[in-house]
């Protein structure tokens, strides 16, 4: 969720925001904007990059030492000038910009709306300004109060500052869930969603934990919680360069998002997976429903790593919905004559929402009549634009050209798609639901445990970085793993490697293997394990150089290799989440190795809008 930048001191304010919402850039967004106060409260705002609105306002006087800015990455409400930052509250009163996803902003609308609220824009930002505005105009309180009564309602993230026209010089931040940084100058503040836009004006630094408020003039700065009471600024000298900051400290943008994944997979969870109820909250599934348990097929059109998450799909969909699912490259599926009928559902899975075969075949699928639902990231997308419904991977912008966060999003998406369709269908018993349910909810913490010790995985990687061919091998739901991996490592390192189901070597690839083969195994106990050992057995007997990613406590194959990568142990339909963490780490540690651009691989491109 993207990007705040926000100013008072005795500097012009415009320059400083536009140069520091250029500096979050690289986060990635689809529109921006800014509010300055003098007086007057002015919002300017745009669809698009920055510099569209630099030059919308190029030659406007802009004179105000007070003021926020804001770039989106839309959660509600496609992009838009209207549905970009900053909002103005119905009184004219307050305006606010906001990162993060407010989760009951639907119920919070349908309140406000019934007493007369009408709103400009889509986004659940404004519901939640108008909430604030509500709470100013009834409780005749502070503005620092109401923020304090509505924030101990709204369920959500969050990072929100305001401008209020009746404190010209004071803005009020808040946060929880989202990052919110405030640099301290000379009678001046600085505040952004990370230190690069403030990094270049003071080294001096608060950050802002989750439920705490920050009051803050030119001169002052006040910190306080939702109960009210003063906490003492921790003020920390920032050592990062601006480079650094911009990738979270991390050496380049592909293992910062690598390690963005427990994050992103609770975000991608949260609000869908209400463990109290035993319920999986999903509007655009729930309102389609009767199509999808009673499909008679659903067809999966995905490219690259969106299309390995539709293999996994594929077996999970088939083992709790028993619903026939086809998986098909979207460049194949749209030059062929397709047979789509009408009890068909078509499931798009894309990234960018901008994959041009992706959306060619999925135009030609909805000609013929089928329901079309996306597995998206980026909300507004052309893809999600032409499909009927869909669910949102909220993975945030993903920049490393290779897909890692938000290829985990996606799984968990589609599993949790499936699991709705089986508990709607009584296809699996409740037992099950709730198990896997529960198997769901401890993903994001089993991820950071394989984060918290990465040096086996890159001890491993740099003695097979000199490889000229790698396979990579796995038996049911861990095949698509085994492809993902393969395709990871070719992407990054430019090492050929082919991703095979285990049981297949024995018809052909087994005639590769040799002593230089590095053949890596996706092999966590599963229904398949045994057979799995026993191809590993085959192939250690021909020298193949074996690595083998297993369920932690498994030592069942320590006798065949040394390269092991333990996983924690989960149910084998989840298990992919899990293990294509490792493969992902073993691909960036090899490109490193070798010295190449791991976030910009030659020849690829992070949208593929040709065809
Ligand atoms: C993944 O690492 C690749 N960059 C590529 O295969 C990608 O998955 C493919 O181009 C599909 O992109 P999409 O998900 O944005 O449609
Ligand atoms: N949920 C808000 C919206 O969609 C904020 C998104 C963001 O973090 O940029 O407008």
């Amino acid at each position: 969720m993207c990007g705040i930048v926000a100013y008072v001191g005795h500097q012009e304010a415009y320059p400083i925001i536009l140069k520091g919402l250029k500096r979050l850039e690289y986060r990635g967004y689809d529109s921006s904007g800014v509010a300055l106060l003098d007086g007057d409260l002015n919002l300017y705002k745009k669809q698009g990059k920055v510099a569209e609105l630099e030059s919308f306002l190029d030659g406007q006087s802009l004179k105000a030492s007070i003021g926020i800015g804001h770039t989106r990455w839309a959660t509600h409400g496609e992009p838009s000038d209207r549905n970009a930052h900053p909002h103005l509250s119905a009184s004219g009163r307050l305006a606010m910009i906001h990162n993060g996803i407010i989760e009951n902003y639907a119920a919070l609308k349908k309140d406000l709306s019934s007493r007369g609220y009408v709103f400009k824009s889509d986004t659940d930002t404004e519901v939640l300004l108008n909430f604030i505005d509500d709470i100013l105009i009834n409780n005749d309180c502070s503005l620092e109060e109401a923020v304090r009564i509505a924030l101990k309602r709204v369920v959500g993230a969050y990072v929100i500052v305001l401008l209020d026209k009746e404190n010209p010089d004071t803005l009020i931040a808040a946060r929880k869930g989202s990052p919110l940084v405030i640099g301290i100058g000379e009678n001046e503040h600085f505040l952004a969603s990370d230190a690069s836009p403030i990094v270049e004006y003071t080294r001096q630094v608060v950050y802002i934990n989750d439920y705490e408020l920050a009051i803050i003039k030119g001169d002052e700065l006040i910190l306080k919680n939702l109960g009210n009471e003063v906490i003492t600024p921790f003020v920390q000298q920032l050592d990062l360069e601006l480079a650094a900051i911009e990738k979270g400290g991390y050496d380049h943008f592909m293992l910062k998002e690598i390690h963005e994944q427990p994050q992103t997979i609770f975000d991608c969870l949260r609000g869908r997976l209400d463990m109290a109820k035993g319920e999986i909250v999903m509007a655009g599934v729930q309102q389609h429903i009767d199509q999808l348990m009673h499909a008679n097929r659903i067809i999966i059109i995905a490219c690259g790593t969106s299309w390995h998450a539709g293999l996994v799909a594929e077996y999970i969909i088939e083992e709790l919905c028993r619903i026939p699912v086809e998986v098909e490259y979207a460049s194949e599926f749209r030059y062929r004559n397709p047979i789509v009928n009408k009890g068909d559902v078509i499931f798009a899975i894309s990234q960018s929402g901008e994959t041009a075969d992706t959306l060619v075949a999925i135009e030609k699928a909805k000609e013929q009549g089928a329901l079309i639902f996306g597995v998206l990231n980026v909300v507004g997308s052309s893809i999600a634009r032409i499909s009927h419904a869909g669910a949102y991977t909220h993975a945030g912008p993903e920049i490393g050209v290779a897909s890692t966060k938000a290829f985990t999003a996606q799984l968990v998406v589609l599993t949790m798609i499936a699991l709705k369709i089986a508990k709607e269908k009584k296809s699996i018993p409740q037992e099950r639901f709730i198990h896997l349910m529960a198997e769901l909810n401890e993903v994001p913490g089993n991820v950071e445990r394989i984060l918290s010790d990465t040096s086996k995985i890159h001890k491993i990687a740099l003695k097979h970085a000199a490889a000229s061919s790698f396979l990579f091998l796995g038996r049911g739901y861990n095949f698509p793993v085994a492809l993902e991996g393969a395709l990871k490592l070719k992407e990054i390192s430019y090492i050929h490697a082919e991703g095979y189901p285990a049981a297949e070597m024995k018809h052909g690839p087994i005639a590769l293997v040799d002593d230089l083969l590095p053949v890596l195994f996706v092999a966590t106990k599963d229904a398949y394990h045994e057979k799995v050992v026993s191809n590993m057995q085959e192939i250690n007997a021909r020298k193949g150089r074996l690595i083998a990613v297993v369920t932690e406590g498994d030592n069942t194959v320590e006798a065949l290799t040394t390269d092991l990568i333990p996983v924690p142990e989960t149910d084998e339909l989840i298990a992919p989440i899990l293990n294509v963490i490792p493969l992902q780490l073993l691909s960036y540690y090899i490109g490193v190795a070798r010295g190449l651009d791991v976030d910009r691989p030659r020849n690829l491109a992070k949208s593929v809008t040709v065809e």
